[in-house]
């Protein structure tokens, strides 16, 4: 394996990536980890990233100097060869101007790092300062028009740098530099997959999991039903989870949930908590105080719920969460433990006496999808759209009544059927209706109505941060209005969100 020291660079993950899709499993350790802390994970080789600093000024992010005496290569790129230079005893300074964008690497020496890539290369460049002088013992690998260090080459050749991005797509051959560095450098055989995933995380979960019972929350989302899956592997009946019906999912979702987890043997307890969610929206139409409402009760339901379960079958000591890898970085990437809470359901507090058990914490959503696939998961849940924890609650303007729900539930299954009709789930992000809550006159018949708007909202998307308003084909949004506007009593009028995101945001609450 190898581990990634973090430099703040906005590549920092996407490094980690590379690594894993060359089969090489990657973790991704804050730059001051101490070398203790390094050598815990055995690394058969260490990459410096990028990162915002120059190295020359009072308090630049280090390493720990003590990496030059273990052994084990190292690559630095942009900042992190730049801070090997100047940690080893060479110069780095201010460049004449900032090189970024794209430029070409003129070969002089490929050593292993750069085998098989010939005379010039494309790579991309994003850096202020640069290498003025090499440390004792470096030697160029290549050159670039602005800098005369783009590769460089020491520590019996151990010890690598680049001035460029190997891991972006606009460095077209940056995976073959890595696989060089992986593979011919440090010696590593790619075995790394989800199948070897599973099969160590299986025993590692018996050993932490000691006998003991362990909760799962599902949401009806992807991470928490992988996690619930592999644990389930591990511990058979002892896993048992929850699922709260707080009747503002999907249409179908909880019986498609229940059977999908009992069809795989699993001890599925579904609450039925419809009226009390219905309860505590009651009179609310602000979008924050609903999902407050929604969160909260979804806590008082589950806290009730575990504390009955232990009643019936003894202490439960253990609760597992479906945290990813992306969670983790996102929360600071530190040692904590992490309970995703604002964006998703099931975010519990972290005063419930469980200890946590995060099997899915070192994995890339791709990752945990293809985990879901090996445990048997069907597509209904591996490759489920996401859907906001507050649910349906977020997804109609004014006050939620059980009317309306039902009215949004029916609205949102023609939605779901015309894009998988029309081919189209796989490339969308997310597409639903919305209630707009704006009475709106029409015409059936030779009838005046006096009906609802509905907003049909579809968006692509990588992350979720930003996203782009889908352009459906006409015909699609055709079908979609008409049947709308047919078959689901009090719509009247369809519209079509063509707004991305920022300056909206995917839900319209
Ligand atoms: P927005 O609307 O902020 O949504 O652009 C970004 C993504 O997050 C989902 N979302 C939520 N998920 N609880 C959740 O679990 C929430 O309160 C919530 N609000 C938005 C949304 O569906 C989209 O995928």
């Amino acid at each position: 394996r190898v581990v990634i020291l973090d430099f703040g660079s906005q590549y920092g993950h996407l490094i980690a990536r590379r690594v894993r899709e060359l089969g090489v499993y990657s973790v991704v350790l804050p730059h001051h980890a101490p070398l203790a802390e390094i050598l815990r994970h055995r690394p058969r080789g260490v990459i410096l990233s990028g990162g915002p600093a120059s190295v020359y000024e009072p308090g630049a992010p280090q390493c720990d100097p003590g990496l030059w005496q273990a052994g084990v290569p190292v690559l630095g790129i942009c900042y992190g060869m730049q801070l090997m230079v100047h940690q080893l005893g060479g110069r780095v300074d201010r460049a004449d101007h900032r090189e970024y964008g794209p430029a070409t690497l003129e070969v002089e020496e490929p050593g292993r790092l750069l085998a098989g890539l010939g005379p010039r290369v494309d790579v991309w460049m994003s850096h202020g300062d640069r290498v003025d002088a090499l440390p004792p013992g470096f030697t160029v690998l290549a050159r670039t028009a602005g800098s005369p260090y783009a590769a460089v080459e020491g520590g019996d050749g151990r010890w690598l740098g680049v001035q460029f991005h190997p891991e972006v797509a606009h460095t077209p051959r940056g995976r073959e530099i890595l696989a060089n560095f992986l593979y011919r450098v440090c010696g590593c055989k790619g075995g790394w997959s989800m199948a070897e995933f599973v099969e160590r995380a299986v025993p590692a979960l018996r050993r932490q999991l000691a006998g003991a019972r362990a909760l799962c929350a599902l949401s009806g989302g992807v991470d928490s039903a992988v996690a619930a899956a592999l644990v389930h592997r591990a511990i058979g009946p002892r896993l048992i989870c929850v699922f709260v019906d707080t009747g503002l999912l999907r249409e179908g979702e909880v019986e498609e949930v229940r059977s999908i987890f009992t069809g795989l043997g699993m001890d599925l307890r579904v609450v039925d908590a419809r009226d009390r969610f219905l309860a505590a929206l009651d009179g609310l139409a602000d979008p924050e105080a609903k999902r407050k409402a929604v969160g909260e009760t979804f806590i008082r339901v589950f806290e009730e719920e575990a504390r009955r379960l232990e009643a019936q079958v003894g202490a439960i000591p253990f609760l597992v969460q479906g945290t990813t890898y992306p969670d983790v970085i996102e929360s600071g990437g530190g040692a904590a433990a992490t309970i995703k809470s604002h964006h998703n359901v099931g975010g519990l507090p972290a005063d419930l006496e469980f200890q946590l058990v995060e099997p899915l914490r070192d994995l890339f959503k791709d990752e945990v999808r293809e985990v879901g696939r090996r445990l048997g998961l069907p597509p209904a849940i591996v490759d489920r759209q996401p859907f906001p924890g507050p649910g349906l609650a977020i997804r109609m303007i004014g006050p939620v009544t059980a009317e309306r729900l039902q009215r949004l539930r029916a609205c949102d299954r023609i939605v779901r059927e015309e894009i998988r009709r029309a081919g189209l789930e796989d490339r969308l992000w997310q597409a639903f209706a919305v209630l707009t809550g704006t009475p709106t006159v029409g015409v059936m018949g030779d009838r005046r109505t006096y009906g609802e708007a509905v907003a049909v909202r579809a968006v692509t998307s990588d992350d979720g941060m930003t996203a782009d308003w889908a352009r459906l084909p006409y015909e699609v949004l055709d079908r979609i209005a008409r049947r709308l506007a047919n078959e689901v009593e009090g719509v009247n009028r369809v519209v079509y969100d063509v707004t991305s995101k920022p300056p909206a945001t995917i839900e319209w609450e």
